[in-house]
């Protein structure tokens, strides 16, 4: 089984790991449908692209935006959930609650709303790759301490994609989880520079260490461990950018 010719959709594409995803899935033959809110940061992703490039802007958080999105997009036969958000970080009794609704419409009900609007044409294909990214934050949750929203919505997306394998087994459909490792983009720049204030010493350590050893992927690293997986027959599995070759 090669991508040679498939559909995959990437969200979260304008940057970071979503724009290395897209590029590789590319150079893999697949053709590829981007979304995030940021226009102009798809179309320097579309220009990166060697096969057809379809960009869609749209607010994953807004569940209209996301029915759009799965209604234009079309038939997709990968579908890589990689946009999320880091915030709201802090000491949980400070949380904004209208915060905490806003980063779980992205982080786990925008995923399961998108996978609702895409799986019924990957059943009836008869085949379909749905990655959901998630964190080491999810394996170890007592980790990020000041990063109670994160982690929470990333045990919850671990959970959904486990439960989803079950259901899909045996269809051609498979869900899997991608832990990227800590990867250099704008989230990790963002959780180093302005979130590490309001978290632990001990995770603002951790991050600032990461950058400062020189222990940062690169995000063509990380999106080709998760890609090189793709075409196999995995099912909910949680794959890791550290796991061997
Ligand atoms: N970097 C790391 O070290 C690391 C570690 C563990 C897990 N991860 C996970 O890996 C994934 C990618 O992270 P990254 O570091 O590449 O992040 P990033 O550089 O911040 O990129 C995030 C992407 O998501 C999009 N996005 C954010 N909010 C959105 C919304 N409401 N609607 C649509 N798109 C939205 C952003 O575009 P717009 O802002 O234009 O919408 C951007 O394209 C995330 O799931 C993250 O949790 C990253």
């Amino acid at each position: 089984m090669t991508l040679e010719g498939k559909t995959a959709l990437v969200t979260g594409a304008g940057r970071g790991i979503g724009r290395a995803l897209a590029v590789g899935l590319a150079a893999e033959g697949a053709n590829v449908v981007l979304v995030a809110r940021s226009r102009d940061q798809l179309e320097e992703t579309a220009a990166l692209v060697s096969t057809a490039a379809t960009v869609i802007p749209a607010d994953l958080g807004d569940l209209a935006q996301v029915a759009a999105v799965a209604k234009q997009a079309g038939e997709v036969d990968i579908l890589i959930n990689n946009a999320a958000v880091p915030w709201p970080v802090g000491p949980t009794a400070e949380l904004d609650p209208a915060e905490v609704a806003a980063a779980v419409n992205v982080n786990v009900t925008g995923v399961i709303a998108l996978t609702v609007g895409l799986l019924p044409g990957m059943l009836a294909r008869g085949w379909g790759r749905i990655v959901n990214l998630s964190s080491g934050a999810a394996s170890i949750p007592t980790f990020m301490i000041g990063g109670n929203l994160y982690t929470t919505t990333k045990v919850a997306v671990e959970g959904h994609t486990v439960n989803l394998a079950a259901e899909l087994a045996g269809t051609g459909v498979t869900a899997n989880i991608y832990q990227p490792g800590t990867v250099d983009t704008s989230m990790q720049t963002w959780v180093r520079e302005e979130a590490g204030a309001r978290m632990d010493p001990r995770t603002r350590a951790f991050f600032t260490d990461a950058k400062d050893s020189g222990r940062l992927l690169t995000p063509e690293h990380s999106a080709g461990r998760l890609i090189s997986r793709l075409a196999g027959e995995d099912n909910g599995q949680t794959w890791s950018a550290a796991d061997p070759r």
